[in-house]
């Protein structure tokens, strides 16, 4: 159990997703990962930094023989609103030819980071591409995008840990939290604008 977090402001709120409900899913995806994808050896692309917890949990429940490789995107907006330019930060180390590539993300928020990912992915010439998000948000869909493992369908709240970030922290907590922005924070947000 981590305690370190319960000293922190309020910007840490209830539990969404605990731990175990995580580990659940996640061996459940890799279950249908490991199905679909039998006698192949899929290329598990994780998207820095927030699937980068994900991505070291679903690998290891996979019974396959993998490949791994990471890209880093990143938009430009604020800490918790996306403007929607997508831009690479860290590009793939391998090529993707003839590979069965498979997108491990963190969440499917408005759909415009996959939606520039899978553009961008799809002219290296992969053999398959699809993707697995561990989260998605539906109600904050602006346009809709094709993912093919879905962990856990969630309200539209942001959240933190296994991964998530607010602000670059809280990625190392085991739980899914919700944030709850302080008056404080609410301020500093707005002066950021
Ligand atoms: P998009 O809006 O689908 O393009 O999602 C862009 C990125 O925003 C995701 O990959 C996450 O890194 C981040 N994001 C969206 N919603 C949340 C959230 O609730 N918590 C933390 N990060 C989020
Ligand atoms: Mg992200």
């Amino acid at each position: 159990m981590v305690k370190w977090y319960s000293h922190l402001n309020e910007t840490v709120g209830p539990i969404l997703l605990d731990s175990a409900t995580i580990q659940k899913r996640v061996l459940e995806l890799a279950e249908q990962i490991t199905r679909d994808y039998k006698g192949k050896t899929p290329h598990l692309i994780g998207i820095l930094k927030g699937a980068s917890i994900f991505h070291a949990d679903l690998v290891r429940y996979i019974d396959l023989g993998v490949t791994f490789d990471f890209m880093a995107v990143g938009s430009y907006g604020s800490a918790v609103k996306s403007s929607g330019e997508v831009r690479i930060l860290k590009d793939l180390d391998e090529s993707l030819e003839g590979k069965d590539v498979l997108v491990v993300e963190d969440i499917f928020d408005t759909g415009l980071t996959l939606h520039y990912l899978l553009n961008n992915l799809s002219s290296r010439g992969p053999r398959s591409l699809k993707v697995v998000s561990l989260l998605s948000k539906p109600s904050r869909r602006e346009i809709e995008v094709q993912v093919d493992y879905v962990g856990f369908e969630i309200p539209d709240q942001f959240v933190i840990g296994y991964g998530l970030d607010y602000s670059q922290r809280y990625r190392n907590l085991p739980d899914i939290r919700i944030l709850k922005l302080s008056a404080e924070t609410h301020g500093a947000q707005r002066k950021n604008k």
